[in-house]
């Protein structure tokens, strides 16, 4: 079976693309009613890819231009993958794999440093080089028990926004307001445009609060309200919050106080929290704080193993030399120094074995050298480095994208 791969352009592919996916993901209806053109501005031109066997469209993926901060606060150039998907009918024959592939190697011709994608299932994407690079955890308040500590601040002014008027603000209040927390994305166009179209397309209510005066607004929280039956009489009244941009504290404490605030609502539930996220200190009763799951939300691949440990930054002392394995893009496979004043190749021999999918999982700061040693992910020749590496690598903040693409 020959199977041949290439760039889908027109709208027609595109659709038949997009339909194939949500096929492949079983739980997603195909898309109806998409007015003339609006398919080409959800994805970015030219990163749509198709596999097709005999003719026949059987798999695609695509990928997104953006940009990932790391350790330090330096971005990166970034594909954001998403959007794998072979039929049903055609799967375990190796069609993925050509894709991913594929895709990999042109991330490379473009000079990408990274790649990052969410994953349906966590037993995918490591052959590839993908790991873990970032979790999050979705939080339930009850807010009857939800009293905040007196010296807890303030926050800014917090105001509701027309749904309409909020496609256009809250682009802006991303870019303008863009942390520097590790693992921040940027949220091109065409995710906005995706994301309004899956939003519009929900039945029932939605809201958009921004925090900030007009003009100078500096965070946003997306909420909806769930299990709306018998909200009248409901004792459980639940808002989901799905997205929850507060890069400052003022936008942190403006935005909690108006939700925690909102009359009716007896739960509050953070879809996508960062692990670190302070909420539970904020409270006199912590125990109104529940986390419901913590789960994995960056897989990061490393393209350009040089450029990310280059671009990053290590606070430790001491130096470790690290050996990279990357068996799919060769380039990668070489030894580095890394020590306080950066990262850099060398002919030493190394303290630590590491692959790719390794790398992956420790560039971020999201987990520690020790732990992949522990599972066998890392291999020491001297264990003493584990612990040097791990201050070089430590990070202050926990890494964080907060929103799935
Ligand atoms: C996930 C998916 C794209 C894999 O496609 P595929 O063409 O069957 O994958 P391949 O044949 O290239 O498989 C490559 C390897 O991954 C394994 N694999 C693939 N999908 C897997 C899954 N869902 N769970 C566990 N292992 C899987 C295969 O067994 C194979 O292993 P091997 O190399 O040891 O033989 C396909 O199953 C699919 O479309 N699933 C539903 C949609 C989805 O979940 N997409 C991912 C969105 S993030």
């Amino acid at each position: 079976m020959t199977t041949e791969i290439r760039v889908l352009d027109s709208e027609d592919d595109l659709i038949a693309a997009a339909n194939l996916f949500r096929t492949a993901m079983v739980g997603f209806p195909p898309l109806s009613n998409l007015p003339p053109g609006q398919i080409s501005k959800m994805l970015e031109p030219g990163r749509t890819v198709g596999a097709f066997v005999a003719g026949q469209l059987v798999g695609t993926a695509d990928a997104t231009t953006s940009r990932l901060t790391l350790p330090g606060g330096a971005t990166v150039s970034h594909a954001a993958v998403s959007h794998i998907g072979v039929l049903p009918s055609f799967t375990r024959r190796g069609i993925a794999t050509d894709l991913v592939r594929h895709q990999l190697r042109d991330f490379a011709a473009r000079g990408e440093v990274v790649a990052t994608l969410r994953a349906s299932e966590a037993t995918i994407y490591e052959r590839y080089g993908y790991a873990v690079a970032s979790s999050v955890q979705s939080v339930e308040v009850q807010t009857a028990r939800a009293a905040l500590r007196p010296d807890v601040g303030a926050g800014g002014p917090v105001r509701l926004l027309d749904a309409a008027e909020a496609w256009d603000v809250l682009p802006q209040i991303y870019a303008g307001n863009r942390p520097s927390r590790p693992g921040t994305v940027d949220r091109p166009g065409v995710w906005w445009q995706s994301l309004r179209l899956r939003t519009e397309s929900l039945s029932g209510a939605s809201y958009v609060a921004v925090h900030g005066e007009p003009g100078s607004e500096s965070g946003f929280a997306r909420y909806r309200p769930i299990d709306t039956e018998t909200w009248f009489v409901s004792d459980q009244r639940t808002i989901v919050v799905e997205d929850f941009f507060a890069p400052t504290t003022d936008a942190y404490l403006g935005l909690l106080r108006f939700l925690l605030g909102l009359d009716l609502v007896d739960r509050v539930m953070f879809w996508m929290l960062p692990v670190d996220d302070p909420l539970p200190w904020l409270l006199l009763d912590r125990r109104a704080v529940r986390v419901a799951a913590v789960f994995d939300e960056t897989w990061l691949r490393v393209v350009d193993a040089q450029e990310a440990l280059a671009a990053r930054r290590y606070p430790g002392d001491g130096a470790v030399t690290l050996a990279v394995d990357d068996p799919l893009l060769p380039n990668n496979s070489a030894t580095f120094t890394i020590a306080g004043d950066g990262a850099e190749k060398t002919d030493r021999p190394p303290h630590l074995h590491v692959s790719i999918d390794g790398l992956g999982a420790v560039l971020l700061g999201g987990s520690t050298w020790r732990s992949l040693a522990v599972a066998g992910l890392v291999r020491a020749d001297d264990p003493a480095a584990l612990a040097v590496a791990d201050r070089l690598f430590a990070v202050c903040a926990a890494p964080y994208a907060g929103f799935f693409f």
